[in-house]
């Protein structure tokens, strides 16, 4: 009898401890300030390799703000217009050296932000609806922030210029 008593306290005690320790393994909520390590999956680059990347995104961000502008006065070829930019048949300056480092989930991903923005493009033309458009960037965001909530960028032997 007294055994069982002290078995059933190490079974609720032991629940009780995974109870508070299980809410730390949880998944990220990205609107709460960050805690702990980045334990983001780390895409080891060289530094030439990590700012092209970093270019591309920046890309991103900036026809992103044109799509934005254009979208309330309905102009539609340029949204069109700044779509295409960043579609599949846009000039891909990411050296084939450099790709064979992404992994296959990270150029999948990739590679759907970039049908993305062909479809804008062409939707833009053919539809010209912008609250279809609308509806395709905030699509297309998921893909961007999916990625971004997988993988970080390490550098390796790169020394940073100090900024003064
Ligand atoms: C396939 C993966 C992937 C996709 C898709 C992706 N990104 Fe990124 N992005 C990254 C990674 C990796 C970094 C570097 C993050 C780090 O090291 O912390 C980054 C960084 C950035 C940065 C910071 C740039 C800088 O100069 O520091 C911006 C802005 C950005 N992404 C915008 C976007 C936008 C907008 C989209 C969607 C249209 C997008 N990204 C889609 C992987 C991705």
């Amino acid at each position: 009898m007294k055994h069982s008593v002290r078995s059933l306290l190490l079974i609720v005690f032991g629940g009780l401890l995974a109870a508070a320790v299980a809410p730390a393994a949880g998944p990220a909520d990205s609107s709460a300030p960050a805690s702990g390590p980045d334990r983001r999956a780390v895409l080891v680059l060289t530094d030439p390799e990590r700012h092209l990347v970093l270019e591309e995104m920046r890309n991103f961000l900036a026809v992103l703000q044109t799509i934005s502008e254009a979208l309330p006065g309905e102009d539609m070829k340029a949204v069109a217009v700044a779509a295409r930019k960043m579609g599949s048949g846009a000039a891909n300056e990411i050296p084939p050296e450099t790709v064979a480092k992404l992994p296959d989930a990270f150029k999948q991903l990739a590679g759907a932000v970039h049908g993305s923005f062909d479809a804008i493009a062409l939707d833009a033309e053919s539809l010209g609806d912008p609250k279809h458009t609308m509806g395709q960037v905030g699509e297309m965001l998921g893909k961007c922030n999916a990625c971004h909530g997988i993988y970080q960028i390490g550098v390796v032997r790169a020394p940073k210029r100090a900024v003064r």
